[in-house]
């Protein structure tokens, strides 16, 4: 999926003139927190600072993501937990998916909110901070039918080393449960040489590692017809420099198999495909309105099976949604072992405002959805255990990632997204950012332990 990524925060420097200061959280997926870093670097650019803590900072931003109920009511708590901090005169605004969906009805519910904005207006972000520094209220939220895509030469990317780029931003698929089609806006992409500059530039600046982002990135259409998502791809990978391309998401729709054949051709791209089934059984399939079958489906699943190098598949999978029997979740458990995926993120049905699924009414009780929620993840479990053992002793590239000292490891990522720890000698420690080969010794269900090859 798309994954939902822990509260990210980020450090820019500080200049010695008192400057108005804010602190941003965000909540949600990939997409969410790169917006956040072009929010952070347009606010950077517009004289605020950025800070560490709520109590430090004069304007207090969530952004927020709506995909479960669950999310969104995060963002509730977390606007009532600093209601207080309103006295001293901070301002709070919400971004993102949440204030896309309820818009201004977040005025009612948090009075003490004066920014409501949704994705597609972060361009008009300068004018609304003047707004609200005046003590008005800011709203920006686009109609659906927006053509505007956010590109900005201001983001402010926290990991040196590997960076995101959206290359296609909301989605035209209106799967029954999925609330992004209204919080995103329609599908538009954008021109493949404005990625391309990003790319480079991004190169220039030392990047090695880069994750192209979209609801549904293979649904990709050059502005300017130039190139389909695969040759995007090739074209990316082939940038002198760029060591690793990874993308997400993809659909199963739209999976083409040029994409595994360009996968085979350019060594740079990254032996990962994300593609999220949901259910395998297509009458759920059907009534989830995802425009495939199981059939086809295992179908794209055969074709990255037989590529060149072991391509590492994960998927997303909902359980419980309305009408799903026992012999519907026994499909998608036969599909999970005939498929042999890495990594799955599992998801108790949410029924969310404005989806089509609402309406549907053979719902499930939440104790069931989450018997097949416990199901579904101990028999990944036993899966994962099985593919991460026979890695003993073959070797991987890892980009080093960082070091947990507690345990005396580096920390790794493989070109199919496995961590994998290692031990370096002492005198040959290596560099966050650099790649070097490990040998691989022990596995456990999500990661693998290894040792540097010096
Ligand atoms: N565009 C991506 C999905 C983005 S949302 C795709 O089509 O795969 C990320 C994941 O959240 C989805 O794949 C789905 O598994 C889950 N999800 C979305 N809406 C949900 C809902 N209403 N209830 C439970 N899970 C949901
Ligand atoms: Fe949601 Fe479906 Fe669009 Fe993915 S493809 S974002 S699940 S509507
Ligand atoms: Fe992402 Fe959540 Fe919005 S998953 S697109 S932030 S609803």
């Amino acid at each position: 999926m798309l994954s939902a990524e822990p509260p990210t925060r980020y450090t820019l420097f500080m200049s010695a003139a008192p400057q108005k200061t804010f602190y941003v959280e965000t909540f949600g997926c990939q997409m969410n927190v790169h917006d956040s870093e072009k929010v952070i670097g347009t606010l950077v650019h517009e004289g605020y600072s950025q800070v560490q803590t709520v109590e430090q900072a004069d304007l207090i931003l969530y952004n927020t993501c709506s995909i479960r109920d669950k999310a969104e009511q995060k963002v509730f708590h977390r606007l009532a937990d600093y209601k207080k901090l309103l006295a001293q005169g901070k301002k709070f605004g919400v971004l993102g998916c949440v204030a896309q969906q309820e818009g201004e009805k977040i005025f009612e519910r948090a009075p003490h909110v004066s920014l409501v904005c949704g994705s597609a207006s972060y361009r008009n972000l300068p004018q609304m901070l003047v707004q609200i520094e005046a003590g008005k209220r800011a709203t920006g939220l686009d109609d659906r039918e927006t053509d505007e895509c956010f590109e900005t030469e201001f983001t402010a990317r926290t990991n040196p080393h590997r960076g995101y780029i959206t290359i296609i931003e909301g989605c035209d698929k209106f799967c029954a449960y999925c609330v992004v089609p209204f919080t995103r806006g329609k599908e538009r992409s954008r021109t493949s040489e404005s990625v391309l500059a990003e790319a480079r530039q991004m190169v220039d600046l030392g990047y090695s590692e880069i994750q192209l982002l979209g609801q549904n990135v293979n649904s990709y259409r050059d502005r300017a017809g130039k190139r389909s998502f695969a040759e995007l791809l090739t074209a990316v990978g082939e940038i002198p420099g760029i060591k690793r391309v990874r993308f997400t998401t993809s659909h199963p729709r739209d999976f083409g198999r040029d994409i595994v054949e360009a996968i085979d051709a350019v060594p740079t791209l990254c032996d990962h495909v994300h593609l999220p089934v949901q259910s395998g059984s297509t009458r759920v399939l059907d009534a989830m309105q995802r425009l495939y079958t199981r059939e086809q489906y295992l179908e794209r699943i055969a074709w990255m099976k037989a590529a060149k190098r072991e391509l590492s598949i994960t998927t997303d999978v909902i359980v419980g949604f309305p009408g799903e029997t026992e012999a519907d979740f026994a499909e998608t458990l036969s599909l999970l072992a005939e498929v042999g995926y890495d990594s799955i993120f599992t998801f108790k049905y949410s029924p969310r405002p404005n989806t089509p699924s609402l309406a549907l009414d053979d719902a499930i009780p939440e104790q069931e959805k989450s018997r097949r929620l416990e199901v579904l993840m101990a028999k990944q479990k036993e899966i994962q255990i099985i593919r991460y053992r026979k890695y003993i002793g073959t070797r991987a590239e890892v980009m080093v990632e960082g070091r947990n000292e507690a345990r005396k490891q580096w920390i790794g990522r493989t070109s199919q997204n496995k961590t994998l720890n290692f031990s370096a000698p002492e005198g040959a420690e290596p560099k966050v950012g650099s790649y070097v080969p490990v040998s691989i010794t022990a596995s456990f269900p999500n990661s693998l332990l290894g040792e540097m090859v010096i």
